[in-house]
C-alpha cells in the first residue's frame, strides 16, 4: 500500500493538475491512519485549484469524521448535501456526526432524506440504531394492533351531538349499504374530529367500534413516519390491507395535522409520498373500501391540507367541544362509578368545573382518591371520596381546554373558510 501511495504521490508531484491523480492518492491515503495528517495539505492544494470540488470536500469531509473532528465534518458536508452528484455515504456520514453530536433529531431527518433520495442505499450502523430496517413488523403484529374495544356509547358521557352525527353520518350508512348502493352512492369517506385535548375525540372513536361491535385499529402516522423510515407507505398500504380483511373495522387516525406540517420542513418529499400513499387508500383507488370507517382526529385542523376535505375522503367534520354541565356529570358519574364515596354533589362539581375536560375531570379524580389513599396509609382509615375532596382537587389541577380556543378563536376570525370553524365561533360566544 505504501509503494503505491509514494507512487502516486510522484505522480501527482509530476502533474498537480490532475484531479483524477489526487482522488486516487487521497483515497488511498484515507485508509492508512499514518497518512491521515498528510491529508488535509493535499485535498486544500486541490480546492486552490478547483474551489468546491465535491469529490474533494467529500474526501475532506471523511478526513474530519476519522479524525473525529465532528463539528468541521458537520460544516463540510452542510456546504455540499445538496449539490447534485453527492454521495449517499457522505450525507450518512453527516447523519453518523449529528448522531455523535447528540443531535438525534436532525440525525434522523438527515438519514431519513438520504434514504427517500437514494431508496437503494443503506446504512448498517444507522439502521441499528434506529431499528429501522429490521423493525418491519411481521403480520402478526400488526394483527395486534387491532383490538375490540369494550367500550360503548354508553360509556361516553354526554357528546350527545357527536355521538349522533357519527349515527348519521356513519354508523347508519354502514348498517344500510344495501340501501345506499341501490341509490348508487358508496359508503364511505371518513369524518374528522377536532377539539380542544382530552374531550374525548379518541374515547369516542374506540367507542364508536365498541358499538357496532367492529374491530379498531389506532394508528398514529407520526409513529409510521418515525418507525418505518423508507417503508412506511409499504407499512400504511399493510394496515389498510389488513382492515380490509377484518371488516367491519373502525380505523382511527390521531394526529394527522402532523403529516400536513411535515411538507414544509426538510422531510418534505418523504412526507408527500406518504400523504399521497394514504390519500390513495382513503379513496380506495386499488381495492374496496367498504365495511371500512375511517376516523380522523386533529387539535389543529387549520394545518390540514386541504386535499384531505376533499368528498370520500375526511368530508364530514365535527367539531367535539369541551363537555357541557349534563356530559360533565355523566362523564364525573362513569369515572367514580365502583370507587367508595359518600353522597357526592355531582351537579355542584359539574357546574364548578368550568372549561374542564373529560381528561381534565378524570385528573381531578386521581387527585382525590391519591390523597385519600396518603391519608389513609398515615391514619389506618380509609375514607369515601367526598364533594370537599373534590373541590379542593379543583383548586388544585386547572382546566385545560382555554389555551386551545385562544389559538382556534383566531382561526375562526380570521381564516374561516366556507364556514369550516363556524361552530368555533359559536362556542366561544
Ligand atoms: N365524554 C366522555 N365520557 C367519558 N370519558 C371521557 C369523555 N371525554 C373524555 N373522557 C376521558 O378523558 C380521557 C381523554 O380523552 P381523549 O383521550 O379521548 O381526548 P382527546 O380528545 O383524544 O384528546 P387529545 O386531543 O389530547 O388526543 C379519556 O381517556 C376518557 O377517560
Ligand atoms: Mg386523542
Amino acid at each position: 500500500m505504501m509503494n503505491e501511495i509514494n507512487d502516486l504521490k510522484q505522480a501527482l508531484e509530476a502533474s498537480p493538475g490532475s484531479m483524477y491523480l489526487r482522488l486516487r492518492l487521497l483515497e488511498k491515503m484515507l485508509l492508512v491512519p499514518e497518512c491521515l495528517k498528510e491529508v488535509e495539505p493535499i485535498v486544500q492544494r486541490g480546492l486552490e485549484l478547483h474551489p468546491s470540488h465535491i469529490e474533494l470536500k467529500e474526501v475532506l469531509s471523511e478526513l474530519y469524521f476519522l479524525q473525529k473532528k465532528y463539528s468541521a465534518c458537520i460544516i463540510v458536508c452542510e456546504e455540499i448535501k445538496n449539490m447534485p452528484g453527492i454521495r449517499p455515504e457522505t450525507l450518512a456520514r453527516l447523519a453518523k456526526c449529528h448522531q455523535k453530536e447528540g443531535n438525534e433529531n436532525e440525525s434522523l431527518e438527515v438519514y431519513q432524506e438520504t434514504l427517500t433520495r437514494f431508496p437503494e442505499f443503506s446504512d448498517d450502523e444507522l439502521d441499528q440504531s434506529y431499528r429501522l430496517r429490521n423493525n418491519i413488523p411481521g403480520d402478526d403484529e400488526i394483527d395486534d394492533l387491532f383490538s375490540k374495544p369494550d367500550l360503548s356509547f354508553a360509556d361516553v358521557g354526554g357528546m350527545e351531538k357527536v355521538k349522533r352525527e357519527i349515527d348519521l353520518k356513519i354508523i347508519k350508512p354502514l348498517e344500510n349499504a344495501d340501501l345506499y348502493a341501490s341509490y348508487g352512492k358508496k359508503v364511505g369517506g371518513g369524518i374528522l374530529l377536532y377539539g380542544p385535548p382530552g374531550c374525548g375525540k379518541t374515547f369516542i372513536a374506540r367507542a364508536t367500534a365498541g358499538e357496532i361491535d367492529a374491530s379498531f385499529i389506532n394508528i398514529t402516522l407520526n409513529d409510521i413516519l418515525d418507525m418505518w423510515i423508507g417503508n412506511s407507505e409499504k407499512n400504511l398500504n399493510r394496515f389498510f390491507e389488513m382492515a380490509r380483511a377484518n371488516t367491519p373495522c373502525v380505523m382511527f387516525f390521531d394526529e394527522i395535522d402532523a403529516l400536513g406540517a411535515k411538507r414544509s420542513d426538510m422531510r418534505q418529499s418523504a412526507g408527500k409520498n406518504i400523504i399521497n400513499q394514504f390519500l390513495a387508500e382513503l379513496d380506495g383507488l386499488e381495492s374496496d373500501n367498504e365495511g371500512i370507517l375511517v376516523i380522523g382526529a386533529t387539535n389543529m385542523p387549520w394545518h390540514l391540507d386541504t386535499a384531505f376535505r376533499r368528498p370520500g375522503r375526511f368530508d364530514r367534520i365535527i367539531f367535539v367541544p369541551p363537555p357541557d354541565d349534563a356530559s360533565k356529570e355523566a362523564i364525573l358519574q362513569l369515572k367514580l362509578a365502583g370507587k367508595p364515596q359518600q353522597n357526592i354533589d355531582i351537579k355542584k362539581i359539574a357546574r364548578k368545573a368550568k372549561d374542564y375536560s373529560g381528561a381534565d375531570l378524570n385528573a381531578i379524580i386521581d387527585i382525590a382518591v391519591e390523597k385519600i389513599l396518603e391519608d389513609a396509609i398515615e391514619t389506618g382509615i380509609p375514607k369515601p371520596i367526598s364533594t370537599r375532596d373534590l373541590l379542593d382537587a379543583l383548586k388544585i389541577h386547572r382546566p385545560s381546554t382555554q389555551e386551545w380556543f385562544t389559538t382556534a378563536k383566531n382561526y375562526a376570525l380570521f381564516a374561516n373558510k366556507s364556514g369550516l370553524y363556524d361552530d368555533i365561533l359559536k362556542y366561544v360566544k
